[in-house]
């Protein structure tokens, strides 16, 4: 499937508002891709792809990933599942073979430790994308502007703050990922910008 026929299936496939969601998360990562010097395209793929397995039942989710490792927190959970989920389906069902692209696709809600630039566009564009309106979304804005590891940064500090303040459990990985981009951060920003 070209990228025109990608996005007229999403269209039929997703919810109006998760679609509206999809395409301010590709205008807001295209954006980034711009401004810090990645591949437009694959920024482009990647965020329209990023969703694509978010409304599907868990169950059916969890058939999609059977033979990949996935630890019982991510299984138990839609809200984290349907990264692994969705790298799936855009290999098998959109025909995506890039990595770069399932990986970035596969750790959008999450993060992971070493995120690379794509990683991390898709990651802050899915907070960022214009329809978003939850309380301090200008802040990872304005932290975007800044460099990606700043965004990133705002970006799983706010995750971690609201699933506190609402008394939820933090997914162990992300925390693994927020202390890794601090790391990174201190030494000087080498990474990946
Ligand atoms: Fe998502
Ligand atoms: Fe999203």
């Amino acid at each position: 499937m070209d990228i025109k026929e990608i996005e007229t299936d999403l269209s039929n496939k997703l919810s109006k508002k998760r679609f509206i969601h999809t395409l301010g998360v590709v205008n807001s990562a295209m954006y980034l891709a711009q401004k810090y010097g990645a591949n437009i395209e694959n920024a482009h793929l990647a965020a329209l792809l990023h969703d694509c397995a978010k409304e599907i039942p868990l169950l059916e989710m969890r058939d999609l990933v059977a033979n990949l490792p996935c630890d019982q927190d991510m299984l138990h959970s839609g809200a984290l599942l349907h990264g692994l989920a969705g790298m799936v389906l855009a290999n098998t069902q959109y025909g995506v073979t890039n990595p770069d692209i399932l990986e970035a696709i596969r750790v959008h809600t999450t993060g992971k430790e070493n995120m690379s630039k794509l990683d991390k566009i898709i990651f802050l564009a899915d907070y960022i994308e214009p329809n978003r309106k939850f309380p301090g979304v200008n802040d990872i804005r304005l932290a975007a502007e800044q460099s990606l590891d700043a965004g990133v940064l705002c970006g799983f500090d706010m995750t971690i703050r609201h699933l506190i303040d609402r008394g939820d459990s933090i997914y162990p990985l992300t925390i693994l990922s927020r202390n890794d981009l601090l790391r990174h951060m201190k030494k000087g920003g080498a990474n990946n910008g």
